[in-house]
């Protein structure tokens, strides 16, 4: 009988993490003054939105997408209109072109797990129609292409840091150019639940780390802290949830969260996800079955995404492994028709999301593609 070994979706907080780096680089778009930080990435898009003065415009938006950044735009006044992603994972240029009309005032491309889209092409149609190019890098943190920040061409970059890094929240938005809009800067969330989240993540890294003596220190801190940890869970605002609540887009990241992401050895975390990628790719070794098969120079993976033909049935042969894969966007925002876009429809039923981040080691990527492969032939 194979060990069971938890294998989380996103990396846990060690103590090296808490600990400011001295001499290290910043890389984008940490190192941009401007950067506005918020509680989620769908208050960047809010704000986003707000800025550009979308409200009663079209945007154009991938019909690929997570729902909530379309939620966003819908909230901020916008009107939408879809576009065709190939089977690839690629926003369709010439599907974009055709679906430009005298209302759009922006192009709304999102970098899928790191994978870079066409944005000269896209920015070059932007430019022709006089709209905005908004780039939505939530997914592709510190990610490459053409040798430039994902995230550095547009009038607007979206990124949400804890899908990427050890923080327990957070979003930015980079704007081009910074406009008088009225919107006050963001306010800082309850403090109790970000200081609750990240001493759950660190006692996670102790028992992943050290066995036995982290398992006891997590069951001797939750014994002791049931009541903080009830109070922080009244107060907690989730992240990950498909509805965009506007009672909390005003809320900005917390500064000790903040502060974590100046600690963050940003080249150090490209080099292991790439590199476990790589591993992934290779042991699996299925390329056929990879939406992005190939991993271009520069491409920070957030995940490796796996086809299966019985999404259902291979994540329950993963977790019941331990490991902690992702159903990826199964649906989208009920505004979009998944029937016009049959290629949409495939990657929501077929895509796996595999973890392949900088906290996992050999082993752990092991067993991952162990349990692929299994995934796949069943
Ligand atoms: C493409 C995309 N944009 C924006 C968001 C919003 O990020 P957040 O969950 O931080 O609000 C998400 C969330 O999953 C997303 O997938």
């Amino acid at each position: 009988m194979e060990a069971l070994m938890a294998i989380p979706s996103v990396p846990d907080l060690g103590p090296a993490q808490l600990v400011a780096r001295s001499g290290g680089r910043l890389l984008f778009p940490f190192n941009r003054a401007g950067l506005e930080l918020t509680y989620l990435g769908r208050n960047a898009v809010w704000r986003a939105a707000k800025q550009l003065g979308l409200e009663g415009w079209e945007v154009i938006v991938p019909a690929y997408h997570h729902g909530v950044e379309i939620a966003a735009l819908l909230h901020a006044g916008a009107r939408l209109r879809f576009a065709r992603v190939d089977a690839s994972g690629r926003l369709d240029p010439e599907d974009v072109r055709s679906r430009v009309g005298p209302r759009t005032r922006a192009i709304y491309v999102i970098h899928y797990a790191g994978f870079p889209q066409p944005v000269d092409a896209l920015g070059e149609i932007a430019r022709e129609c006089g709209a905005f190019l908004i780039e939505d890098c939530a997914l592709s943190l510190f990610s490459h292409g053409d040798g430039r920040p994902l995230g550095s061409r547009g009038d607007a970059a979206i990124f949400c840091f804890y899908k990427t890094l050890p923080v327990p929240h957070g979003g930015g938005l980079l704007m081009r150019e910074v406009r008088a809009t009225g919107l006050e800067a963001p306010a800082p969330p309850p403090l109790l639940p970000t200081l609750s989240h990240m001493a759950g993540s660190m006692l996670v890294s102790a028992e992943r780390h050290s066995g036995g003596l982290g398992r006891w220190l997590r069951t001797v801190a939750k014994s002791f802290t049931g009541h903080v940890r009830a109070r922080a869970r009244r107060e907690d605002i989730p992240v990950g949830t498909q509805e965009f609540d506007p009672g909390v887009a005003h809320l900005g990241m917390s500064a000790v969260a903040a502060r974590t992401l100046r600690c963050v050895d940003a080249e150090q975390v490209v080099r292991r996800r790439r590199a476990n990628w790589l591993l992934l790719h290779e042991r699996i070794g299925r390329p056929d079955r990879a939406t992005w098969s190939a991993l271009p120079p520069g491409v920070c993976p957030l995940f490796y995404a796996l086809e299966v033909d019985d999404k259902d049935r291979a994540l329950r042969l993963l977790w019941s492994r331990g490991i902690q894969a992702v159903d990826f966007w199964r649906s989208g925002h009920p505004a979009a028709s998944c029937e016009r876009f049959p290629e949409v429809e495939a990657l929501r039923r077929r895509v796996v999301e595999l973890p392949c981040h900088q906290a996992l080691g050999p082993e752990e990527l092991e067993q991952v593609a162990r349990v692929a492969r299994e995934a796949l032939k069943a």
